[in-house]
């Protein structure tokens, strides 16, 4: 049986994850013959042959049958991946940033090449949610999809609420465990997510949605009191990324949001992943497991591989129609410092209200595209509280936050 070659590029976290997963595999007639990294001079778990410096010397080695791109630099991976398609040599890759930011380019050129790519491991880690989508959803009308889409965010928020731990302590524990981005302002300002969104939403619906059509905010600003209310109500608050279809137009969004126990987000921990399916005939599915890691990713990269070796790239669904996206108006919980008492102008109405010495806050329904102004501003922070279905689920809420 041919043993096909891969080219690989990079040997960070998922690099060494994918590569421990392919060999331990007895399925895979597979294997590593060339592994392109940046550093020199560092002992790593894999035969030092293998390794060389120069991108070129992978991308043009004819013997080679496909590349596996897992590095992270998102413009390089871009540069990569297109000069692999031009060459007809197929490619699996995890990067993100590059795939959400370029997916119809992408698409074009693997049309053009008739030479596919898979990135399941871009989109939450060990969770087989975009070959679902692909395949058995294809055929599913759907009409939401929520979920927690960030590992590193979830395993900070897990420390916060369940361990008392500092932000701080928590994000770099985040980052000694290969959950965070090297850069992690990507993780705690909801970029990552708001990535996953748009390929996970271009999937399903058909058309390109560009990161930059999504709202997105994250937890790196939320401040002890955001935390204490939700403690004192009997919440948590989970960095939510989510997508719903009504009356033909799009919502989409990435934001922190207030969970009751009633809800199967609170119940998801550390560096796990949740994406709950809504679809007009099967109801609602949940799928949820690891987010990040080396070997959850590892292996997500590695089912590509295989489905590749099948021959196998996505079908991309098309839709005749273009939905236009949707500037919602939302529930949401605003905290702010008394410099910034101009917030509760904002509301459209108001539900409760608490103005203190050192903060104030107020609940009401506000336009999503004003929230995403103020939550650029120092001391205001934007926690979605309801005001729609992801809060009742199991139907038993009522209270708007509970
Ligand atoms: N930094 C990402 C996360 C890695 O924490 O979810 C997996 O995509």
């Amino acid at each position: 049986m041919k043993k096909y070659k891969i080219g690989l590029f990079g040997f960070g976290c998922v690099g060494q994850g994918f590569f421990e997963t392919l060999n331990s595999n007895t399925e895979i007639s597979a294997e590593v013959v060339k592994i392109a990294v940046r550093q020199k001079n560092q002992v790593r778990k894999a035969d030092a042959k293998l390794f060389v410096y120069d991108i070129d010397s992978v991308l043009n080695d004819d013997d080679i049958d496909l590349f596996v791109e897992l590095i992270d630099d998102p413009d390089l991976a871009l540069s990569i991946v297109k000069t692999a398609l031009s060459k007809g040599k197929p490619v699996v890759t995890a990067n993100k940033k590059m795939l959400a930011e370029n997916l119809e380019e992408l698409i074009e050129l693997q049309n053009k090449y008739k030479t596919p790519i898979r990135y399941e491991g871009a989109v939450c880690g060990s969770i087989p949610i975009l070959k679902n989508i692909d395949t058995y959803y294809n055929s599913e009308k759907i009409e939401s999809i929520k979920g927690i889409f960030n590992g590193s965010t979830n395993y900070i928020l897990s420390k916060i609420f369940n361990e008392n731990i500092s932000y701080e302590s928590a994000l770099k524990s985040a980052q000694e465990n290969g959950f965070a981005e090297s850069d992690p302002t990507l993780d705690v300002e909801g970029h990552d997510p708001k990535y996953k969104l748009s390929i996970l939403a271009s999937h399903i619906f058909g058309q390109v949605i560009h990161p930059s059509q999504i709202i997105n905010w994250g937890i790196n600003k939320l401040q002890k009191h955001d935390f204490d209310f939700a403690k004192e109500n009997d919440l948590k608050i989970k960095l939510v990324a989510k997508v719903e279809e009504a009356d033909n137009e799009l919502s989409l969004l990435v934001a922190p949001h207030f969970v009751s126990k009633y809800n199967p987000l609170y119940h998801i921990e550390d560096e796990n992943n949740i994406v709950t399916i809504e679809g007009a005939y099967s109801g609602q599915q949940i799928l949820s497991g690891k987010g990040a890691g080396s070997l959850p990713t590892g292996l997500a990269v590695l089912s590509d591989v295989r489905e590749i070796l099948k021959g196998q790239g996505y079908n991309y669904k098309k839709s005749l129609v273009l939905k236009p996206i949707k500037n919602d108006l939302v529930e949401a919980y605003v905290s702010f410092s008394l410099k910034h008492s101009f917030v509760t102008e904002l509301f459209q109405s108001i539900t409760e209200r608490y103005v203190g010495k050192d903060y104030s806050y107020v609940i009401g329904q506000i336009k999503i595209s004003q929230l995403q102004t103020i939550i650029k501003l120092k001391s205001v922070n934007a926690i979605i509280t309801s005001g729609n279905k992801i809060e009742n689920i199991t139907s038993k809420i009522s209270y708007s936050y509970a």
